[in-house]
């Protein structure tokens, strides 16, 4: 999500040791460095050496690829770059909408007319700003497969309302003035906000899961009134979960007006990148949370020293002012009068009661999670896994399973200078569990160990666990920690106080079928972080964007990868290197477009990342806004290879202001021939979200927020739209769909005329 992301404040200022700190230890080992000089790249036809051991044979998700993709399979001729409104992909591709923000799960809702006049509450509508997505197939007993293919669901994230503007008839009411309108966080005024707009919006959140379509094979919409199609909002009661030995103290500390016992909370939030599990349930992962919470002009608020330590680190209101200028969080959801159910209320943080089990000082502590769903069960509740950690989550991703082993799951935190983490089960997996539901999420994601990734300058790393018994946890002088429960809530200062390496906003992570290796997007960065001086091995460029929308640091992001020694989940080192640097590719080749793009795959801010289990490939999704001269996000198709196969390259790094400085690193090379541009959205969308049908032939994309830069209104909504897909008639690539309009986030699906599969 390029607006609400860009725009997050630094929250880390703990003392750990920034990528600048370790490469002044330098690249340490010299054979390394012969190894790797510019130049020697993978060539086309390499093949990669294939991980031993075997994946287990139907576990609902990743499975051990036969041979890994080479440069020559990449067959599709690739897209030029796009400032259309509209869907661009290859000559003999199609794309279709499958379904749109609004649309209805249910055919007792109205069908969605496009004039934000919808009067229900959008329980029973598809989300807004479609994110993560994951498809699961169902055998002929409803459990999740991957050996059968004739039905299946897609359980898709909803964001934000970050563009709720489109779906009241005047914009979004501020409240105290009438007829003052706004249409983003922070510029609403302490007034009552009208309580079917904060409805919609709290419902424009979550998880939809709807029923596909598929005749002969071929996946045609999505059905309506199917018993699977469900939405999973913020209202949703959910079971709070974690290890037995501190399940007392993680729900006294999720102990609310709404469960003083902490056994349950409600719902889920800002669901950005998803994950799903070996045993066929998705991970939706709860990232921009932090700013939904308000404490009204003059509450009282709350004077415990941990709570209020918490809230700063993790960017949660610690104040009570008074009108928009002194605002910096939320849309005045606690605003409308509540009918009973405190659905409303709990967006107020202040000091209210007694104690914190009276009012909803602890509210913020009961998101931030990877909540886990049963798509093949409507009924069932989700969980909070609270083990694997609280933070800003964005994506959750597992290694290749494998027999009586444990598995890891691998996660982000997005903001700057935050941390990679992951997540080691302490069961081992079994493949009896495959379409387990959530009685298998309680055997693997309850018991575990929770770890912080640390970067060495030499291209190793080490995972350190965040386990209260670590001597720099128990001791830290900045947070008293008081025991494990305290450690999974408060995950990132513990995180702090073990030292991981602060990194550029981890966006999505990904695993290769083909080796086991982890790839994870740092998306971008500003020069408050990166400037010459400032730079280190992992996040080596600082420069100036010469052209059309500037920035400076490291406006066009990058992608890191590593692997684990041993090729173990447990295995507590890794080495790592960098695959990939966006550039502008009229960008200075030696410094700054350190990849050699081309025209053909030049792209910016990479944030969405997924391997294909049928071909290998890996998807590069984009959210950029520095590129956008040129440009509309995109999705690319790379070749993976393998971590060091790059090169030893030095950098000449200079921005006005700051005296140059060089940085080296490996890796970051890739020809024409192993990175193309397979697809342009629409304008002002974010492209995100990968699924794929068994056969590899449908691959499944989300266009979120186009015209997410329409210009605020006046008092009737008469926009000026930058975006009005995909309702706006376009016939070049992608069918007109729905009403026209009010641009709306869509899930897409891509086939090859022919039949084929898509990109190879
Ligand atoms: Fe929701 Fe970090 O993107
Ligand atoms: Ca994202
Ligand atoms: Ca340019
Ligand atoms: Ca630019």
């Amino acid at each position: 999500m390029t607006t609400h992301s860009d725009s997050m404040p630094i929250e880390n200022t703990s003392n750990n040791e920034h990528f600048q700190d370790v490469l002044a230890r330098g690249l340490a080992d010299p054979s390394r460095r012969a190894l790797l000089r510019r130049g020697v790249g993978l060539s086309a036809a390499t093949v990669l050496p294939a991980v031993s051991g075997c994946a287990s044979s139907d576990e609902g998700g990743l499975k051990m690829l036969a041979e890994p993709l080479s440069a020559a399979q990449l067959k599709f001729t690739p897209v030029t770059k796009s400032v259309l409104d509209t869907v661009v992909v290859p000559t003999g591709y199609t794309a279709r909408v499958i379904h749109a923000t609004g649309d209805r799960l249910f055919s007792t809702e109205t069908a969605y007319g496009n004039a934000g006049l919808e009067a229900d509450d959008w329980s029973r509508r598809i989300g807004d700003h479609h994110d993560g997505m994951e498809m699961f197939y169902l055998d002929a007993n409803g459990k999740v497969t991957t050996t059968a293919t004739a039905r299946a669901v897609l359980a898709v994230n909803h964001e934000s309302s970050a563009d709720a503007h489109f779906f009241h008839p005047n914009g979004q009411t501020s409240g105290a003035k009438t007829g003052q309108k706004f249409s983003q966080f922070g510029a609403w005024d302490d007034g009552v906000r009208p309580a079917l707009e904060v409805d919609k919006e709290i419902n424009h959140h979550g998880v939809s899961v709807v029923e596909l379509n598929i005749t002969n094979g071929a996946i045609t919409g999505y059905k309506l009134d199917a018993p699977l199609n469900r939405r999973v909002t913020p209202n949703t009661v959910v079971d709070v979960r974690g290890p037995a030995a501190h399940l007392d103290g993680i729900r006294q500390l999720f102990a609310t007006k709404f469960d003083p016992k902490g056994t349950t909370a409600r719902g889920t939030l800002n669901n950005c990148g998803s994950g799903r599990t070996p045993w066929g349930t998705m991970l939706t992962c709860e990232e921009n949370w932090a700013f939904y919470f308000n404490m009204p002009a003059g509450a009282t608020v709350p004077t415990d020293t941990k709570l209020m330590a918490s809230r700063t680190r993790y960017g949660v209101a610690t104040t009570a002012p008074a009108g928009a200028a002194g605002r910096r969080t939320g849309q005045g959801w606690y605003t409308p009068a509540d009918t009973g159910d405190m659905r409303f209320e709990r967006w107020n943080i202040a000091a209210g009661g007694a104690a914190a089990a009276n009012d909803f000082r602890n509210e913020p502590h009961t998101f931030g999670y990877n909540l886990e769903i049963d798509p093949a069960d409507a009924t069932s509740r989700p969980a909070k896994r609270v083990a694997m950690g609280r933070f800003a989550h964005e994506a959750s991703v597992y290694s290749i399973p494998r027999a009586g082993q444990p598995l890891a799951f691998y996660m982000g935190c997005d903001s700057r200078n935050e941390y990679i983490y992951k997540f080691v089960t302490a069961a081992s997996w079994s493949a009896s569990d495959a379409g387990g539901g959530m009685a298998a999420g309680n055997k693997y994601l309850d018991e575990g160990k929770l770890y912080v990734a640390k970067f060495n300058a030499d291209g190793t790393g080490q995972w350190l666990e965040l386990s209260y018994d670590a001597p720099a946890i128990r001791t830290y002088s900045a947070f008293a920690f008081a025991n494990q429960a305290e450690v999974y809530v408060h995950t990132r200062i513990a995180a702090d106080a073990v030292g991981a390496t602060k990194m550029d906003r981890p966006e999505w992570g990904a695993v290769n079928p083909a080796n086991g290796e982890v790839y994870f997007c740092l998306t971008n960065n500003n020069s408050t972080n990166r400037k010459p001086g400032t730079t280190d091995a992992a996040n080596p460029r600082a420069y100036a964007d010469p052209d059309g929308v500037k920035g400076s640091g490291n406006p066009n992001g990058h992608i890191i990868r590593f692997r684990e020694t041993g090729d173990l989940a447990t295995a507590t080192t890794f080495k790592w290197d960098i695959f990939l640097f966006g550039a502008e590719e009229d960008m200075d080749s030696t410094n700054v477009n350190v990849s050699n793009l081309s025209a053909n795959n030049a792209l910016s801010s990479p944030d969405g990342l997924w391997f294909s289990q049928a071909t290998g490939i890996l998807w590069i999704e984009t959210d950029d806004g520095a590129f956008t001269d040129e440009t509309n996000c995109m999705l690319l198709a790379a070749v993976p290879g393998a971590v060091g196969d790059g090169a030893k390259v030095t950098i000449t790094n200079s921005l006005s202001g700051s005296t140059a400085t060089q940085e080296t690193f490996v890796g970051g090379l890739l020809g024409e021939a192993r990175l193309k541009r397979f697809l342009v959205g629409p304008k002002g969308a974010e492209i995100t979200g990968v699924a794929e049908s068994a056969d590899g032939k449908a691959l499944f994309v989300n266009i979120q927020h186009p015209g997410e830069n329409t210009a605020a209104l006046g008092s009737n909504p008469t926009f000026s739209f930058e975006s009005q897909w995909p309702g706006n008639g376009t016939t070049s690539t992608a069918t007109t769909y729905g009403p026209a309009g009010r641009p709306r986030s869509a899930t897409i699906v891509i086939t090859r005329t022919d039949g084929g599969v898509v990109g190879r």
